[in-house]
C-alpha cells in the first residue's frame, strides 16, 4: 500500500492538552481494542467507564465487550437489553424484485433512470472475514502521488466494468438512489417507503455501503489493503475539496459541481460570510457543537429510532443534519436542475467525492464512540435490538448478493479498517464565554412569547422567549417540536440562545446552540414533521443566566423563502444525564 505520512499535530491553541495519536503502523500491528482508549488523557476514567458491567437478563455483560463487539455471541446478550420503546421489529432488507421507479426528490417527478440493482435470488448472510490486513483509511489531503494514482486506477476500472455488473461505478451510485429515493418499500408493510436517512440507520447503512465499495476497488487493483481516503473536512487543512478530485483527466473528476466552490473554503454553516478565517472558525464551532456540546444522548448524535412499520424520517442526528448536509449542498451544482450530483440523494453517488465525504462522516461515528473523552452522555452506543438487527442487501466484491446486519458494523476494526490519526482541532473548540451580560432585556421588547407565536413560519429571523425549567446553569435541552418541512427543498436554520450581538454570520460564540438542515429527499407526502433537541448546559456555563427564568431563542433561516414551520419550542430538563462524575 501507499506509504502513509506520519500524523502530525498541527498547531492549534490547545494542542498540548490533546491526545497524541500513535502512528498508524502501531495500530496495524497492535490492533487491540483497548488501545483505542489509551489515546485519551482521561485514560483511567475511560477504562473504568468502559469496563463497567451491564446487567442483562443473562447476567452481567462486560460493557467493553459489547461496545467492541468481541465475539459474535455477545450480541445475543446485547440484544436482550431492553430499551424503552423497543417493542417493534427491526427494518428488514428490501426485496430487490419489488424495486420500483425512483423519484427525483427535488421536483417530485419520477426519475427517468432505473436505479434498481441487478436481480439475484441467491442471497448469502454475510460473515465478516477475519482481519488479515488492517486497512488504514488516510486523510485525503495527505496522501502520496502513488496513492492517488492507484485510487484513480481503481475507480477507472470500476467505471469500465460491464454496465450490468453490480460492481460497476454507476451501479454503485444507484445503490444510494434506490435506498434513498423511494425505490424500495419496507418488506411486509405495503407501500411504506424504506429510507436510510434521517434516522439511526444513517451511520450503519453508509458504513456498509462504503465497506463493499472499498473492497470492490481493492479487488479491481489486486490490493486487499486498499483503503478509501477520507475528506478531512473537520480539519482546517482539509476544508477545501481535495485536489485529487479536481483534475479533469482523472477518473475521480466530476463536472457536476458548484464551480464557485471548487477551491473555496468549505462553509459548513452556510452563513455566506466572506472572511475565510471566520468561516474556518465557524466550521470548528459547528464540529464541536455537533460532536460534543449539543448532544445529551447517543440518539441525539446517531438519529432517532426507525423500526419496522415506522414512517420515514423520524429525525436525523446532529452530524447528519449538520456538517454532512452542508457538504452535499456545498458541492452540488446549482447549474443542474436538482443540485446534481452531490446535492441530491439520487445522484450523489455519481461523484467519486461522495465516498470520501462519507468516509469522513463514517469517521465521525468512530470518533464519537472511542475518541471523545469530553462527551458527557450516558451511552455511546445503541444497544436496542431493533437497531442491531436491521439488515440491508449489497453486492460484495465478488458480485455475490449478501445480507448484512447493523450489529456487524458497529466496530470498524472488526470490519478490518482503521483510520489515520489526525489532530482534531475542534475537540476543544469551545466558544469563549460571553463577557457582557446578554441584552435579553432589550431583546425582550422585540421578541415574541413562546405561547403566542406557534405555529410559526420560518421565512425570516425570529426571536422567541422560552421559559427555563429552573434558574441558573441547569442541564437543560431546547426542544424544537413539529418542525414541518417541505422535503423536496434544501432547508437549514441555526439556533442561538441569548445572542448578545446578533451577528448571525458568526457561529463561534457561546450563544450558538446548533442547527437543522436537510438534503432534499422523498417522503410519500412531500411534507414531513420532525423535532430536534439541543443541549444547553455548556451554553449556560458560558453565559450569565444566573437569574434568568427565560431565555431568548433566535432562529436564523439559511435557506431562501419558506418551507419550514415550527410547531413549538420548549426547554426541558435533560431526562438522561450522564452519571459519570466527570460529567
Ligand atoms: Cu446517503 Cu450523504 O447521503
Amino acid at each position: 500500500m501507499a506509504s502513509l505520512p506520519l500524523p502530525l499535530t498541527s498547531a492549534t491553541p490547545s494542542s498540548q492538552s490533546r491526545p497524541v495519536f500513535a502512528r498508524p503502523s502501531y495500530f496495524i500491528t497492535h490492533a487491540k481494542r483497548s488501545n483505542r482508549l489509551r489515546v485519551s488523557c482521561t485514560d483511567a476514567q475511560n477504562k473504568k467507564e468502559a469496563s463497567r458491567d451491564i446487567e442483562t437478563p443473562l447476567g452481567k455483560v462486560d460493557r467493553r465487550n459489547m461496545l467492541l463487539g468481541l465475539g459474535g455471541g455477545l450480541y445475543s446478550a446485547a440484544t436482550l437489553i431492553s430499551t424503552p420503546g423497543a417493542s417493534a421489529n427491526p427494518i428488514k432488507a428490501p426485496e430487490l424484485d419489488k424495486c420500483g421507479v425512483a423519484t427525483n426528490l427535488n421536483t417530485g417527478a419520477m426519475l427517468d433512470i432505473n436505479c434498481c440493482p441487478p436481480m439475484s435470488q441467491d442471497i448469502i448472510d454475510y460473515q465478516l472475514p477475519p482481519v488479515v490486513h488492517m486497512k488504514v483509511r488516510p486523510s485525503a489531503h495527505r496522501v502520496s502521488p502513488e496513492y492517488i494514482f492507484k485510487y484513480n486506477m481503481a475507480i477507472d476500472r470500476m467505471k469500465r466494468l460491464p454496465k450490468d455488473d453490480p460492481r460497476n461505478f454507476m451501479q454503485q451510485a444507484n445503490i444510494h438512489c434506490a435506498y434513498c429515493n423511494g425505490a424500495y418499500d419496507q418488506p411486509g408493510q405495503g407501500t411504506l417507503d424504506l429510507q436510510v436517512h434521517n434516522s439511526w440507520l444513517f451511520f450503519p447503512f453508509h458504513r456498509w455501503y462504503l465497506y463493499f465499495y472499498e473492497r470492490i476497488l481493492g479487488k479491481l487493483i489486486g490490493d486487499p489493503t486498499f483503503a478509501l481516503p477520507f475528506w478531512n473536512w473537520d480539519n482546517p487543512k482539509g476544508m477545501t475539496i481535495p485536489p485529487m478530485f479536481l483534475d479533469p483527466k482523472s477518473a475521480l473528476y466530476d463536472s457536476k459541481r458548484n464551480q464557485d466552490n471548487l477551491k473555496a473554503v468549505l462553509d459548513l454553516g452556510m452563513t455566506r460570510n466572506k472572511d475565510p478565517l471566520q468561516v474556518v472558525s465557524n466550521n470548528l464551532t459547528i464540529m464541536y457543537t455537533e460532536m460534543v456540546r449539543g448532544n445529551a444522548s447517543v440518539y441525539d448524535f446517531m438519529g432517532k429510532p426507525y423500526r419496522e412499520g415506522d414512517k420515514v424520517n423520524p429525525g436525523p442526528g446532529s452530524a447528519e443534519r449538520g456538517s454532512h448536509t452542508a457538504i452535499h449542498v456545498f458541492v452540488g451544482d446549482p447549474r443542474e436542475p436538482s443540485g446534481e450530483d452531490l446535492g441530491n440523494f439520487y445522484s450523489a453517488g455519481r461523484d467519486p467525492l461522495f465516498y470520501s465525504h462519507h468516509a469522513n462522516v463514517d469517521r465521525m461515528w468512530t470518533l464519537w464512540q472511542y475518541f471523545l473523552p469530553n462527551n458527557k452522555v450516558p451511552e455511546k452506543t445503541i444497544t436496542d435490538p431493533d437497531f442491531l438487527n436491521t439488515s440491508f442487501l449489497f453486492y460484495d466484491e465478488n458480485a455475490q448478493l449478501v445480507r448484512v446486519t447493523v450489529k456487524d458494523c458497529v466496530d470498524n476494526l472488526r470490519m478490518g479498517y482503521d483510520l489515520e490519526r489526525i489532530d482534531l482541532p475542534w475537540l476543544d473548540y469551545r466558544p469563549p464565554p460571553q463577557t457582557a451580560r446578554a441584552q435579553v432585556t432589550r431583546a425582550h421588547k422585540t421578541a415574541e412569547n413562546a405561547e403566542t407565536v406557534f405555529p410559526l413560519k420560518l421565512d425570516k429571523i425570529v426571536r422567541v422567549m422560552v421559559p427555563k425549567t429552573t434558574k441558573g446553569v441547569a442541564d437543560e435541552l431546547l426542544v424544537i417540536e413539529d418542525i414541518t418541512v417541505d422535503t423536496t427543498k434544501f432547508l437549514k436554520f441555526d439556533v442561538f440562545v441569548n445572542d448578545e450581538d446578533d451577528n448571525v454570520e458568526e457561529l463561534d460564540k457561546a450563544a450558538y446552540a446548533g442547527t437543522y438542515a436537510q438534503v432534499p429527499h422523498k417522503t410519500n407526502s412531500k411534507m414531513a414533521t420532525t423535532s430536534i433537541r439541543l443541549r444547553l448546559k455548556e451554553l449556560y456555563e458560558d453565559m450569565d443566566v444566573a437569574d434568568d427564568d427565560t431565555v431568548l431563542v433566535t432562529l436564523v433561516p439559511r435557506h431562501e423563502g419558506d418551507g419550514v414551520t415550527i410547531g413549538g419550542m420548549k426547554i426541558v430538563e435533560n431526562p438522561t444525564p450522564a452519571k459519570s462524575s466527570s460529567g
